[in-house]
């Protein structure tokens, strides 16, 4: 069983930023790390599961059967993310990522805030460098149905195109200006396989860990899942902040019960709220 803290325990944030300051880390993300910044999360209360069949929306199928409700519900998506900001969690994990702390950014998200929190700390440059791995995608790339094309927009201007048409969730459907084809968002759907060259990096970067931070993920969904597991595995401690228990408590060390924007600006001492002395 992980050591479970409710909230800052002082003593076990002195002995999670020892290890954090000692090794190589790598944060694994998922919805919650996003929660306090106003996006929905998929499982919990009020999650995007509770009320939508992801196999109406979220899968190859669903395309091909219905692209004009699969494309309003990414439009919704877009539009609601698009008025969301990075939060002290995501900004406190891109400064480490980019002020030569040996930490990885890896995320289940598609929100783009990690991306977002990278640019607001360290500007454009440096965001190639310490991208974070987006191992289901970004809402805000299309791709072609047919070819190779992808275009990848900031959130306000892929909003904007999504109203050209009158309505921003209803209207035309893109299409690639390539070859014609009809344009999809660039987001993994159940049942497809993530980009081999993310999940590699991803499993790497898991795999040379001295700690896997957890942040505001359910843990189910695979092969994401095996990231914390691989640091255990290989002998590094699994963190996992959350204000409930997941489903990766047998490899957790630590279980800190709190929110990503309370407990991670703290844990990593970057200089975002609430310190601990
Ligand atoms: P879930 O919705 O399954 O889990 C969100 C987790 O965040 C839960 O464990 C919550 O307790 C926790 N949480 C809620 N608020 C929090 C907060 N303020 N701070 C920290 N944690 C908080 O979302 P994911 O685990 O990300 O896949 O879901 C994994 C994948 O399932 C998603 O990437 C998506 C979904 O289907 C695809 O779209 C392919």
């Amino acid at each position: 069983m992980p050591s479970r803290t409710d909230g800052l325990d002082p003593g076990v944030v002195v002995e999670v930023r020892q290890a954090i300051e000692g090794g190589s880390v790598v944060a694994f993300t998922g919805a919650g790390v996003s929660a306090e910044s106003g996006v929905p999360t998929f499982r919990g209360p009020g999650g995007l599961w509770r009320n939508h069949r992801p196999e109406d929306l979220a899968t190859p199928g669903a395309f091909a059967r219905d692209p004009e409700l699969v494309w309003e519900w990414y439009r919704w998506r877009r539009s609601l993310v698009a008025r969301c900001q990075p939060n002290a969690a995501h900004l406190a994990l891109a400064t480490r990522a980019t002020d030569g702390s040996r930490l990885t950014v890896v995320t289940q998200n598609v929100d783009g805030l990690h991306t977002q929190a990278t640019r607001a700390v360290a500007g454009d440059g440096r965001v190639e460098r310490a991208s974070p791995l987006e191992l289901h995608g970004s809402l805000f790339r299309d791709r072609c149905t047919a070819c190779t094309y992808q275009e990848e927009r900031v959130p306000s201007a892929a909003v904007d195109a999504d109203g050209a048409g009158g309505d921003p969730h209803s209207g035309p459907l893109p299409v690639c200006p390539s070859c014609g084809h009809m344009l999809r968002p660039d987001v993994v759907w159940f049942g497809e396989a993530l980009s081999r060259s993310t999940l590699d990096a991803a499993f790497e970067a898991a795999a040379t860990a001295d700690v896997c931070l957890v942040i505001g993920t359910s843990g189910v969904v695979f092969p994401a899942a095996q990231i914390p597991m691989i640091t255990h595995e290989r002998g590094g401690t699994v963190i996992d902040v959350n204000p409930t228990t997941t489903a990766l408590r047998s490899v957790a060390r630590y279980h800190i019960v709190g929110t990503a924007a309370e407990v991670v600006p703290a844990l990593l001492d970057a200089g975002w709220e609430h310190p601990v002395a």
